[in-house]
């Protein structure tokens, strides 16, 4: 078969690839710790599968509308206006199968051939996959450790040409763990309504802060109008399964996005969105829970990793990866990958799969428990200690 161009463009997200390697390795016997996947390992709270089945029961087997049932769009605008302290109704609203769906459909709603997208990078493999899928040009802003994985403003602004149509910003960030402080989002903000760029905020990891306070560039006077808020369900509430996620953006932009859920899935899983209800309106005390055991994993793997010859973590500020400098061992970041997975039995990802700029970093995804989490770094210890001798 002769495949169209673009296919040629576009990229993957390799822990998919990694979790089929470390399986296959277990299938041969080998005993593998975790630490690919970028999902919680908690179970979906009880009242929101209870919800579900409930649906089920009822009679929520049919097609929804495209953008999602009214009842989810409204608890998600309610959701959005008192967080955000900004006017959000249902008709901003678009209801996705997971998150993802939103990034795929505004990258490809806005950015065409001779536009510019700047994006972070390390960042989510699917930007970038995405933004070349287009035939747009992708613009890398380099996440550096100096700079705690925030941007760097002087090097974002020299960035920024007449050919920039979209910004994309992730925080907490997937892979780094940093957070953008209300400053940086001020100065984002100011140069997209100078230069009229659209901006997509990728908060899915928003109820996921540790240190300081998560702010969304939306609540910034000016900016709900030209930004589109990336959410979901997957992080937050423990349902990557599940597939449910969404996207809150101008009503005109919507229509657009609720148009290629028409031409693609047609709606969103009925009973999963009267999850989705139940998720934002009932009890949050499981999602407190999550967090504190992750604050807790994650003081446990940064202490562990700054204890590894060659090895050096910052303290990530929110989502559940770490990011460890791995350049004192000698290996560049694949090579590194493959070793742990192959003798130490440690699935993680090398900081490239973020993109170039996470050459010298691998990502580690500490959604584990802390008797695993101790076992990897122990193993990585050992392995690594090795490698120097
Ligand atoms: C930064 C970021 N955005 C979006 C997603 C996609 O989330 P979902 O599983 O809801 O599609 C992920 C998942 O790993 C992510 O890390």
């Amino acid at each position: 078969m002769k495949l169209a161009k673009c296919m040629s463009r576009l990229g993957t997200e390799t822990a998919f690839e990694v979790l089929a390697r470390a399986r296959a390795l277990e299938a041969q016997g080998r005993e593998v710790v975790h630490l690919e996947i970028g999902e919680p390992d908690f179970d979906t709270p009880k009242h929101i599968i209870e919800a579900a089945c409930k649906a089920l029961h009822s009679g929520y087997t049919h097609y929804t509308p495209s953008a999602g049932i009214p009842e989810l769009r409204k608890a998600i605008a309610e959701e959005m206006s008192r967080t955000r302290g900004i006017p959000v109704e249902m008709d901003n609203v678009v209801v996705t199968p997971g998150a993802k769906p939103i990034m795929f459909y505004v990258i490809l709603a806005l950015a065409e051939p001779g536009d510019e997208v700047i994006y972070p990078n390390p960042g989510f493999p699917i930007y970038e996959s995405m933004i070349n899928f287009t035939g747009a040009t992708a613009v890398p802003i380099p996440l550096r450790e100096e700079y705690q994985f925030a941007f760097d403003l002087d090097e974002f602004k020299k960035l920024v040409t007449k050919r920039t149509k979209l910004i994309i910003i992730n925080s907490p960030h997937n892979p780094t763990g940093g957070i953008l402080n209300k400053e940086t989002l001020d100065e984002i903000a100011k140069i997209a309504m100078e230069r009229d760029i659209t901006v997509l905020a990728d908060e899915i990891y928003d109820r996921i802060p540790y240190e300081g306070t998560f702010h969304s560039i939306t609540s910034i006077p000016g900016m709900q109008e030209r930004t589109i808020i990336l959410n979901g369900f997957s992080k937050t509430y423990a349902m990557t399964g599940w597939r449910l996620g969404y996207g809150v953006m101008p009503k005109d932009f919507a229509v657009h996005i609720a148009r290629l859920m028409t031409n693609s899935n047609s709606c969103t899983n009925a009973a999963t969105q009267m999850a989705g209800v139940a998720a934002l309106k009932g009890p949050q005390d499981d999602v407190a829970k999550m967090v504190a055991a992750f604050k807790e994993r994650r003081d446990v793997i940064v202490k562990g990793l700054n204890q590894i010859p060659g090895v050096s973590c910052i303290l990530p500020k929110g989502a559940f990866y770490a990011f460890p400098n791995i350049k004192g061992t000698g290996m560049k970041s694949k090579a590194l990958e493959e070793y742990l997975l192959n003798e130490a039995g440690v699935a993680c990802l090398s900081g490239t799969s973020f993109g170039v700029y996470g050459e010298g970093y691998l990502r580690l995804s500490y959604a584990n428990s802390i008797a695993n989490i101790n076992k990897a770094l122990g193993w990585m210890d050992a392995a690594i200690r090795k490698l120097r001798k």
